[in-house]
């Protein structure tokens, strides 16, 4: 079934020039890039989309690091989107995630760990929402979907 996940290049990503080779990662697998936009993230925002991890050590540090800089918000979909993508992105740690993952090969540490990827289908849908509007996603039509 098609689902969607959302995904952020975090601060340091554009600074880098990384974000061709993250976004081509993503599409060479064959998922379809829906929405997409550089945007700065208010404190706001980012204590709505990081609200689950109020309280814990890393929240402080973890707000201060994803609101230094610009981000590259994104919008994927395909049949299950959410596994796919955190295969690619790989586990949370850099020191854990597999080399050929995004994590494993362009981060070193947890606190830096250059992209955000949603956990399951009701993260994501939550996580879209805060991000874009309706009218900023464009589901356009996919001839080659098929191949993949
Ligand atoms: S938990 O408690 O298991 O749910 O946390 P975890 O999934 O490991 O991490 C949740 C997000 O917090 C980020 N994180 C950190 N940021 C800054 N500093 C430190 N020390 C730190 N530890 C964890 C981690 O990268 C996750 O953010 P996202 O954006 O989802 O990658």
């Amino acid at each position: 079934m098609s689902t969607r996940c959302f995904t952020m290049l975090k601060p340091g990503v554009l600074n880098r020039r990384l974000v061709g080779e993250v976004v081509s990662r993503l599409e060479k697998k064959g998922l379809k890039l829906i929405g997409l936009k550089l945007m700065n993230i208010s404190q706001d925002l980012a204590s709505q989309h990081y609200a689950e991890h109020k309280g814990k050590a890393f929240y402080d540090p973890l707000l201060d690091y994803i609101t230094s800089g610009s981000v590259v918000a994104m919008v994927w979909q395909g049949d299950d989107c959410v596994t796919l993508v955190r295969k690619i992105t790989g586990a949370t740690n850099p020191a854990e995630a597999a080399p050929g993952t995004i994590r494993g090969d362009f981060c070193c540490h947890t606190s830096h760990n250059i992209i955000h990827a949603s956990d399951s289908d009701e993260s994501a849908e939550r996580e879209i929402a805060l991000f874009f509007k309706p009218e900023e996603l464009v589901d356009w039509e996919d001839q080659a979907g098929i191949w993949y």
